[in-house]
């Protein structure tokens, strides 16, 4: 499974690909809100955050009709070569992705929250699914078990390859909240984690390791002073 990091924040993803594990980025209009965006200066973050990051970097779409879904994303994709143009799950998103995909433009559907969502998603010719896990853990429901039936039913078809290097359709676990969505999502199969910069250092952290670390630093002074 590939991480990507789920943020619009440069500094955090100029931190977390000096770590030599990143593969992607995904942002969002809430994400661009947070670091105090304005509408703007978008554009040029997009291209900051593609120079940052050698993956793809997803760039969401704001309209709500499909001619408009499809002006934005032709837009966004000419920003840089690794823009993924982010596009919501209705049935005017999967349209404009129809249209995307066939001009090669590459499409991360999102707000994916169902498997007949997530096999539209993959007809219409997207190169990545995004269902959200932790927006189900929000209402009390298991966001982990949502994901697992939509990696198990895209894993029974095959799909036109519409991702880079002809890949075919790839699952995103989103909107995830801890290290333990991170591996439930790699136990099932998701093929990358879109995880909040806190999340993905809670990921390299884990106790035994600081205990270790603490215990092999002591031992070591021994052996310089022995
Ligand atoms: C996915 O690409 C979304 O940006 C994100 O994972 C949503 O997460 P949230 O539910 O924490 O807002």
């Amino acid at each position: 499974m590939k991480f990507f990091l789920d943020t619009a924040d440069l500094d955090e993803i100029a931190e977390a690909a000096s770590w030599g594990a990143l593969a992607g980025v995904t942002t969002n209009p809430t994400l661009y809100a947070r670091i105090g965006g304005k509408l703007a200066d978008f554009n040029e973050h997009i291209k900051r955050i593609c120079a940052l990051v050698d993956g793809p970097v997803s760039a969401e779409t704001t309209a709500t009709t499909r001619e408009k879904i499809v002006e934005e994303g032709r837009e966004l994709a000419a920003l840089a070569p690794n823009v993924v143009v982010k596009v919501p799950t209705t049935v005017e998103g999967l349209a404009a992705t129809r249209t995307l995909a066939d001009e090669g433009i590459h499409v991360n559907m999102t707000l994916c929250f169902s498997v007949p969502q997530a096999l539209l998603a993959a007809r219409a010719g997207a190169a990545y699914i995004s269902p959200f896990v932790g927006r189900f853990d929000d209402i009390s429901e298991d966001g982990i078990e949502q994901l697992d039936n939509i990696v198990s039913a895209l894993a029974g078809y095959d799909f036109a390859p519409c991702g880079p290097a002809g890949k075919e359709v790839e699952v995103i676990a989103a909107s995830i909240r801890s290290a333990n969505h991170v591996t439930q999502a790699a136990l099932l199969g998701a093929d990358i984690a879109t995880v909040p910069f806190n999340v993905l250092k809670k990921c390299v952290e884990h106790p035994l390791t600081t205990n270790g670390l603490a215990a092999f630093e002591k031992d070591w002074e021994k052996v310089k002073n022995a």
